[in-house]
């Protein structure tokens, strides 16, 4: 949808996409990751909440080459969204559902044998290829197969015709977090023993895949040939350590410009007086004589409950700070020293309003979590308008 052409009437809360910014932080990383190798755009959890089909369509058409999803369901939806580009499920698909990610052509991540056997007899029933990207555990402890073992589980995977052993993948646990990277470097290690298995045993690996967007910036290592990038697209940096590490190892920042803004309308304004209690809990007592504008975006919006009595949102180009505890469906904020503010008013919860800015990364901050999160829960029932 384009600007302007919103739910008729207005609307209580809405998420908009700037595709300038998207396609300015593609490529950035395209830039990074250069010209050969394969680009995966990573849009799983509802495009990390910026829509997962908007973002797909804008990805495909500026250089992205697969994209990469949680479930076969995010898959199959962008088949029937009509997109044919190769999509790589990251996550796990149960046995009982491998059919349909196989009949929506999507290439799998395995690490079970019990899944490779199922994806052996449907591509026989079917008739059909299936592309399969075994994941080696190298010390995430969440998927994969031991470096030891990944020789024996191609060999299995190489019995049956229907399958083909397209990638080696493996994911890192400790890159974020620290601008020490020893871990990460042990993981390099065990994922290059896993290819030196491999390639022992005359198994060729046509897509090798580890690096989200920090070892992009960081570990631009040769031998990978696919690049996943998630939160960079978005316009953020993993966490201030990536962004540290990478002046220490003096290379150049990417830049990033968030993609994202989620703006409100204002439900009502009030004066209340001096000692008023708000909201559930009665956790905050006006001081003086306040105007409050109630704002209809709750915790079912996933504006998160830990913003309580914390977070500001943005109003005629001022900062609003909430009062009283977030609820389901509304948050409270005080526009006592703001002039004029009034019914149906635009209230910014993340974005820019005038001079003033607001990012995922502030209300991260304010709830104790990540930018990931205050963005992947964005409710995906709301509007996602492309601007
Ligand atoms: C398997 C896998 N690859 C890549 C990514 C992308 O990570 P980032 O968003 O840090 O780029 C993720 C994100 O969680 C992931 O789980």
């Amino acid at each position: 949808m384009k600007k302007g052409s919103g739910p008729p009437g207005g609307f209580v809360s809405r998420v908009e996409v700037r595709r300038a910014a998207l396609v300015h932080n593609i490529r950035e990383f395209r830039r990074l990751i250069g010209p050969k190798r394969r680009f995966l755009a990573v849009v799983k959890a509802n495009a990390y909440g910026h829509g997962l089909v908007e973002v797909a369509a804008i990805a495909l058409r500026n250089g992205v080459d697969w994209l990469g999803v949680h479930s076969a369901g995010e898959g199959a939806a962008l088949r029937r969204a009509g997109v044919s580009a190769p999509v790589l499920v990251l996550g796990y698909v149960p046995v009982p559902m491998l059919e349909e990610a196989v009949e929506h052509d999507l290439r799998l991540t395995v690490y079970n044998r019990e899944t490779i056997r199922r994806l052996a007899a449907l591509s026989r029933k079917l008739g059909r290829t299936v592309r399969l990207h075994l994941k080696v555990e190298t010390g995430t402890w969440r998927q994969g197969v031991d470096p030891g073992n990944a020789a024996a589980f191609a060999r299995e995977i190489g019995k049956h015709p229907g399958l083909v052993l397209e990638g080696l993948s493996s994911h890192f646990a400790n890159i974020e977090d620290t601008t020490k990277h020893d871990y990460p470097r042990l993981q390099l290690e065990a994922y290059r023993s896993a290819c030196r298995s491999l390639s022992e045993h005359g198994i060729r690996i046509p897509v090798k895949h580890m690096s989200c967007t920090a070892s992009t910036i960081l570990f631009p290592e040769p031998e990978f040939n696919m690049a996943r990038v998630g939160i960079g697209l978005y316009g953020h940096w993993p966490s201030k350590e990536t962004y540290v590490s990478c002046l220490m190892m003096k290379k150049r920042p990417v830049s990033l410009v968030p993609v994202l803004s989620w703006k409100a309308c204002i439900a009502q304004v009030k004066k209340v007086p001096a000692r008023s209690s708000i909201g559930y809990g009665c956790t905050y007592k006006t001081t003086r004589p306040t105007v409050l504008a109630v704002i209809p975006v709750g915790y079912f919006d996933g504006y998160d409950r830990g913003l309580s009595n914390v977070a500001h949102v943005l109003v005629r180009g001022k900062r609003a700070p909430l009062r009283g505890r977030g609820a389901m469906d509304f948050i409270v904020v005080d526009v006592t020293d703001i002039p004029g503010v009034k019914l149906e008013d635009e209230a910014t919860l993340i974005g820019t309003d005038g001079r003033e800015r607001l990012t995922a990364d502030d209300l991260a901050a304010w709830a104790g979590t990540i930018s990931y999160e205050i963005l992947a829960r964005i409710n995906p029932l709301l509007p996602r308008l492309v601007v």
